[in-house]
């Protein structure tokens, strides 16, 4: 279903009383705002349980940034996608280009990821996204489009739904340096005509497409203001209370 969606991707950081101290603060500054999007919180899977006691009582969401293909057993070390359920955690990053590339996670092996998330009702946030020299050779939209078909598109219309799609150029995460508001649209509009030719426009129109790279508190509003962006995936920003709210509040 197609919402204006903020999510904070907390990646490895923070010990926990960091990690409690950041979520009492997000949701702190947000209790009585006027919120004109879905904000969402992505710790690591060891603060998930405090995460979701904070979501309880405030307007947070919360995600996990990773979740296992299999459904449980001798998999020493991964976290399956029913344990993420029994939490009451509502979102699962899947296929972060850090996973890519340190994890070797390719399309395939995503594909039974979503597929596990959507079988315990949580919602994939699926990440595609270019290298810098992929870009350099205008083959972006290639490698996005395999992204999506690879990961996606055995899904049929109703799972197809339940799913949020975050597009995160490489070059842009954690370099300071963002897609400018026309490009993000442009591969975002991209991304959308992908779904309309496979799943139909009015399918197309309800799935909610995340920008994410270097997106932060100055450059998020023109960002969002694109007719195809419905908001961010944000990394750096949003492990500061302060400035995460003001990507919050820039729609
Ligand atoms: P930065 O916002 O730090 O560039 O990270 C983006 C990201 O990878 C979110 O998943």
């Amino acid at each position: 279903m197609r919402k204006k969606i903020v999510a904070g991707n907390w990646k490895m950081n923070l010990d926990f009383a960091g990690a409690e101290e950041l979520a009492a603060a997000v949701a702190e500054r947000l209790e009585g705002e006027k919120l004109q999007c879905e904000v969402v919180i992505c710790p690591p899977a060891l603060y998930l349980e405090m995460a979701t006691d904070f979501a309880e009582e405030s307007v947070l969401k919360v995600g996990a940034q990773n979740v296992s293909n299999r459904d449980n057993g001798a998999f020493t070390g991964e976290i399956s996608a029913a344990m993420l359920a029994s939490l009451d955690v509502d979102y699962c990053i899947v296929g972060h280009s850090e996973r890519r590339k340190y994890f070797h996670e390719d399309n395939a092996f995503l594909a039974g990821k979503v597929d596990k998330l959507l079988d315990h009702g949580l919602t994939p946030i699926y990440c595609c996204g270019e290298l810098l020299e992929e870009r350099e050779k205008e083959n972006h939209f290639n490698i996005v489009e395999q992204q999506i078909s690879e990961g996606l598109f055995h899904l049929n219309d109703s799972e197809f739904y339940n799913l949020v799609i975050a597009y995160e150029p490489v070059w842009a995460i954690g370099t300071g340096r963002t897609a400018s508001p026309e490009q993000a649209q442009e591969i975002h509009a991209f991304i959308r005509g992908l779904i309309i030719k496979k799943y139909g426009r009015e399918l197309a129109d309800e799935t909610t497409l995340l920008y994410g790279g270097s997106c932060n508190a100055k450059n998020a509003r023109e960002l969002f203001s694109q007719p195809d962006v419905d908001g961010g995936l944000i990394g750096g920003a949003s492990l500061k209370a302060t400035e995460f709210v003001q990507v919050v509040n820039s729609f």
